[in-house]
């Protein structure tokens, strides 16, 4: 009997890493996690340590190896990761050379809109599938590349990845590789084509030679360096955290739609094996690519959701707990004509604003802090809201909405999706569709499984919130929300 049939996923977030244990009908059989510093040089900077990254990474995955009885009995690793952040390393010493940039990260809005001015984003979109916007990787390794003399000094020392990559050489010791997912987010890719595109890598002055290679999702990817856990394992699995959880979702065919509310909340709606082209203002990515066959996803990427109930608790302190904000929401009959748009580090789809800021409208000396606390929750689904109507207006009217993320453990906001978008919202037992993902992948890559349609039978069962308010309830929230939005968007 084969006893290698465990599958140790490693998930690399925004604000933590953890490492998760599965075994192949879905169990989950160990998980631990360990928070990442958040470095904020300067308004509108955020950089993390990619040391800090690597070291948190192995104590998780080793706690996991130890709880599964030792490097023999994983079939596959899987790795999924928050998306767009790059990191600088050293071929030679493996160590950083430079801070990673945070996908969050806005220093590169002038370089964007420059390039946007000058006329470039109808053919990064049309090769990218992406925008010129702060977000996404290329520009923002072009920019440290211009302003960290290091990296120029290092020459062919240099290697730079997203996180998935950095992980991947550390594991390793040394091989430079990454998934068709994660290079879909650097801008540098062509993703109806097959690799790095040389007019993007000019655009954003990125020498092809620092890049990894472009490899499938699964598979035999690279197998980790024997000292770190005693024996080598393979690793099998890897994808972006947000395509992770729509396979995690289950969003398997076309049509089929997820929502991720994490740091940022990001919706993907499976397109299969058609490029979607947006017209209103959403992103084209690659879902998944295996045996080289590429699945495709329409995206709204919303960069502000827990991160926000996060502020109101660490800086604001309105709250001492996210879990609380649910009872305050409740405590209230509404809103009390309070609006927040959470715009803290710029507005991402369908806006696309780096400019914008914040704002709390509405405010009287009757607003109580329950007001702004449910201002902040209702705040996730007027996002959804607005990004429904940009995936209908492209031709992709969703018929329910999978839910997953920290947030949604809050029945009230999951019932508040429910009824602002007039959708079934379906939410799973296991809240860890990310990881659940990358499981499936790995499991996939380390041929536990036939395909990802047979890995799906890790998933468990699901509960449904249904819409139950007044159509004119709605239709008054969504207004009061779109005179809050245009007052930000004028002010950008
Ligand atoms: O694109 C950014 C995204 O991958 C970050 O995900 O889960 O850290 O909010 P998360």
């Amino acid at each position: 009997m084969n006893s290698a049939d465990k599958i140790l996923v490693i998930d690399e977030g925004t604000t933590s890493t953890r490492a998760m244990l599965f075994d192949p009908d879905g169990r989950a059989l160990g998980s631990t996690q360990r928070p990442l510093t958040q470095h904020y040089p300067a308004p509108g900077l955020v950089e993390h340590d990619a040391a800090e990254i690597w070291a948190l990474t192995l104590d998780c995955a080793r706690e996991m190896v130890t709880q599964a009885g030792g490097p023999g009995a994983i079939a596959g690793i899987g790795i999924t990761n928050q998306r767009e952040t790059v990191v600088f390393w050293s071929r030679r010493t493996g160590e950083p050379l430079a801070p990673a940039i945070v996908w969050q990260d806005r220093r590169t809005a002038d370089i964007c809109r420059t390039l946007k001015d000058a006329g470039h984003e109808p053919i990064v979109q049309a090769k990218t599938g992406l925008l010129l916007d702060p977000y996404f990787s290329g520009s923002k390794i072009g920019w440290a590349l211009e302003n960290w003399p290091q990296l120029r000094d290092a020459g062919d020392d240099l290697m730079v990845g997203t996180v998935e990559s950095w992980l991947v050489f550390k594991l390793t010791g040394g091989a430079h590789v990454s998934d068709a997912t994660n290079a879909s987010r650097t801008a540098l890719m062509a993703i109806g084509a097959s690799g790095w595109d040389d007019g993007l890598l000019d655009l954003f002055g990125v020498p092809r030679a620092i890049l990894p290679e472009i490899v499938d999702c699964a598979g035999p990817i690279a197998t980790t360096d024997a000292e770190l856990f005693g024996a080598p394992i393979a690793i099998t699995g890897m994808a972006g955290d947000q395509q992770a959880a729509t396979i995690g979702q289950g969003c398997l065919d076309p049509g089929q739609t997820k929502a991720t509310y994490g740091t940022g909340a990001f919706v993907l709606s499976n397109t299969g094996r058609s490029l979607p082209q947006s017209r209103n203002r959403l992103l084209s990515t690659i879902c998944w690519q295996v045996s080289g066959e590429r699945h495709y996803a329409l995206e709204g990427s919303v960069f502000v959701a827990g991160s926000l109930i996060q502020w109101l608790r660490d800086e604001l302190r309105l709250i001492a707990s996210a879990p609380e904000s649910e009872p305050l929401a409740r405590s209230v009959a509404d809103n009390g004509g309070v609006y927040l748009v959470p715009a803290l580090s710029g507005l991402g789809a369908p806006h696309w604003e780096p400019g914008a800021r914040a704002a709390v409208t509405g405010l009287s000396f009757s607003t109580g802090r329950a007001h702004i606390v449910r201002a902040a929750l209702e705040a996730m689904a007027h996002q959804t809201s607005d990004l429904k109507g940009a995936f209908a207006a492209d031709g992709c009217d969703w018929q329910e909405l999978r839910i997953d993320g920290g947030m949604v453990a809050n029945d009230w906001m999951a019932q508040d999706l429910a009824d602002m978008l007039d959708l079934t919202v379906e939410r799973p037992a296991f809240a860890e569709t990310t990881a659940m993902g990358a499981a499936m992948l790995a499991g996939v890559g380390a041929g536990l499984f036939g395909s990802l349609r047979d890995a799906a039978a890790m998933r468990g069962a699901v509960t449904r919130f249904t819409p139950a308010i007044d159509g004119a309830v709605r239709a008054a929230r969504l207004d009061g929300w779109s005179v809050a939005m245009k007052a930000v968007l004028a002010g950008a």
